[in-house]
């Protein structure tokens, strides 16, 4: 048996029809929102690549300084032989993770990006032979049944992409984690920090504009896949700090008045000059407000790591 398999959870239909409503209910509200899990076709993978090495985007390089300082740490505690992440993309920081696991049996990416797991397999497969790696194709909001391998878990979500879930989506998520958990399992889950205004829009609004050809890549997933007419040139990229709910809020501005036609919709969308439709939250935290949310679903907090600079933390939570 090949040590590499792909599962495909969802079939192509079924996310297709969830784009379709994604779209007609979010650009018929007001605000006009769009969900983050449709920025991550293979281009904009890539992009979301590009952008965890800009010098403004500071959340990889910290994650990663804590893995490499404290992935044995990490592997003493959890011991797991059998690695889950949701999120995984590139896998690139998690290898420091998966060397220090050393018992580990399988590791089992999960991600909407099918070319981000094909990558990412095939280069784990190349570094440590004999690991079994179990990639699948799934929407971690959703339901999800994981393979029948053997415990402990640890079941990873790093890039402080929790954060892009609102709280009530959040906790949903936190409590659905929880039930994939069994006694002895943990959680370790990385979170952006609150810290300067200025250092958090400029991570999401860099100098050489590849967040804005990120953001903006969400309107050609939508006219290649339902046959809009978005002109990406006719919206700014805009990153702002709502100080009130400690996130940074992604939005894309109509630069006019204008209307686009979604054909596969039957919809026609008017956007006011100035009109903001928002893509995306990243939300950033404190320890306390981790813990709490931790504990309301069940897991209990019992390690945390920062960065030298203390921007960036990964906690492990164990199930209570
Ligand atoms: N963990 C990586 C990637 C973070 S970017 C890192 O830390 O660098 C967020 C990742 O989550 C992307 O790979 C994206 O494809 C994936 N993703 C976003 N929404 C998702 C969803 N609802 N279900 C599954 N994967 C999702
Ligand atoms: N999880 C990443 C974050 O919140 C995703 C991300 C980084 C992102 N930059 C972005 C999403 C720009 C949309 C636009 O940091």
């Amino acid at each position: 048996m090949s040590p590499f398999r792909i599962t495909r959870t969802l079939p192509e239909d079924a996310t297709d029809a969830a784009l379709r409503t994604d779209v007609r209910d979010g650009l018929s509200a007001f605000p006009r929102t769009l969900p983050p899990k449709w920025f991550y076709d293979a281009h904009g993978s890539d992009l979301f690549e590009r952008i965890t090495g800009l010098p403004e985007y500071y959340p990889t390089r910290a994650e990663r300084e804590i893995l490499v300082d404290c992935s044995a740490e990490i592997a003493a505690a959890a011991g797991a032989r059998t690695l889950v992440e949701l999120g995984s993309g590139s896998s690139e920081k998690t290898r420091h993770l998966i060397a220090a696991l050393t018992g580990l049996h399988t590791y089992v990416p999960v991600d909407v990006s099918e070319s981000a797991l094909t990558q990412a397999g095939r280069a784990l497969i190349a570094e440590r032979p004999g690991l079994g790696v179990h990639a699948l194709i799934a929407d971690f909001t959703a339901p999800l049944t994981l393979p029948d391998t053997p415990g402990p878990r640890l079941l990873a979500f790093l890039g402080g992409t929790i954060g892009n879930l609102v709280p009530d989506e959040r906790a949903a998520f936190l409590a659905s984690v929880r039930g994939l958990l069994a006694p002895g399992d943990a959680l370790l889950l990385g979170t952006d920090l609150v810290k300067d205004e200025d250092v958090l829009v400029r991570a999401y609004d860099d100098a050489a504009g590849v967040t804005a050809a990120f953001n903006k890549n969400v309107l050609a997933v939508v006219n290649r896949e339902l046959g809009a007419d978005f002109d990406p040139g006719a919206f700014d990229h805009v990153a702002l700090w709502d100080a009130e709910n400690e996130w940074i809020e992604m939005r894309l501005r109509s630069r006019t008045a204008q209307t686009v036609k979604i054909p596969a919709l039957d919809l026609a969308v008017d956007f006011a000059a100035g009109e903001d439709l928002r893509t995306e939250v990243s939300a950033k935290f404190r320890q306390e407000g981790v813990r709490a949310e931790l504990s309301a679903a069940g897991l209990e907090l019992t390690h945390w790591w920062t960065d030298r600079e203390g921007r960036f933390a990964l906690s492990l939570s164990a199930v209570r």
